[in-house]
């Protein structure tokens, strides 16, 4: 069975860097991203994988949002960032994205940024249950994601940032993200690049 432990280990692990060593690509490229994540939710929102709280800066005015993590060590620093955000509240818990500790139909939404791409393979159905789970029929998940370049260039240059990526985030560019969300016979209501052949915001509907 696969284990979480490499994900909490790592984690634990890079949290008091996580922020330098993604620095250029939060100001290069995810900052201007992540707005699109939040337009036009409300109400209760889940973040799954908050990690050091990116996203605080972009949840919605008046939103009740609660932030789950596998490490303790990266919430404490979103945490930091809580008077950045306009939300009504921002609540951070450890848990596990595979097992959420959250009623049926508990949230109005939820988002992940960059999780699904350091999710194993074998976790990401497990996970997909869950947000559809947990977020109220017809709510929408959204999800930010890297996906495997087609173009020979963009493939080429990810190729050759495919070791550092997996060993400081344990994340891939190959993760079969959509390939689990149609097997699992969920709908995606949108799919488009955000940055061509490389990222994309994927959104699916809680079957209502
Ligand atoms: C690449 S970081 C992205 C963090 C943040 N969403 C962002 O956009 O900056 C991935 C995060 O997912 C968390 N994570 C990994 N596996 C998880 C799991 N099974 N459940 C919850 N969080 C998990 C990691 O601890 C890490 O904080």
């Amino acid at each position: 069975m696969t284990s979480h432990r490499p994900n909490f280990e790592r984690y634990q692990r890079i949290a008091p860097f996580y922020d330098l060593l993604d620095l250029p690509f939060e100001y290069g490229r995810y900052r201007a991203l992540r707005p699109q994540l939040f337009v036009g939710l409300s109400g209760r929102i889940l973040d799954a994988g908050v990690g050091t709280g990116r996203n605080l800066p972009f949840y919605p005015p008046g939103a009740v949002v609660v932030g789950i993590d596998l490490s303790p060590t990266m919430l404490a620093r979103a945490a930091r960032r809580r008077a950045s955000s306009r939300a009504a509240s921002v609540d951070l818990c450890v848990m596990d994205v595979t097992r959420l500790d959250f009623p049926t139909a508990s949230f109005d939404a939820a988002a992940a940024t960059f999780l699904f791409c350091v999710l194993a393979d074998e976790l990401q159905p497990a996970a997909l249950r869950e947000l559809v789970r947990v977020v109220k029929p017809g709510g929408p998940i959204r999800l930010l994601e890297y996906v495997r370049p087609r173009g020979a260039v963009r493939r080429f240059i990810s190729q050759l940032w495919a070791p550092w990526i997996a060993w400081a985030y344990g994340a891939r560019f190959d993760r079969r993200t959509e390939a689990h969300i149609r097997e699992a016979g969920l709908a995606i209501a949108s799919s488009r690049y955000v940055v061509p052949d490389l990222i994309k915001l994927i959104e699916v509907r809680a079957a209502p």
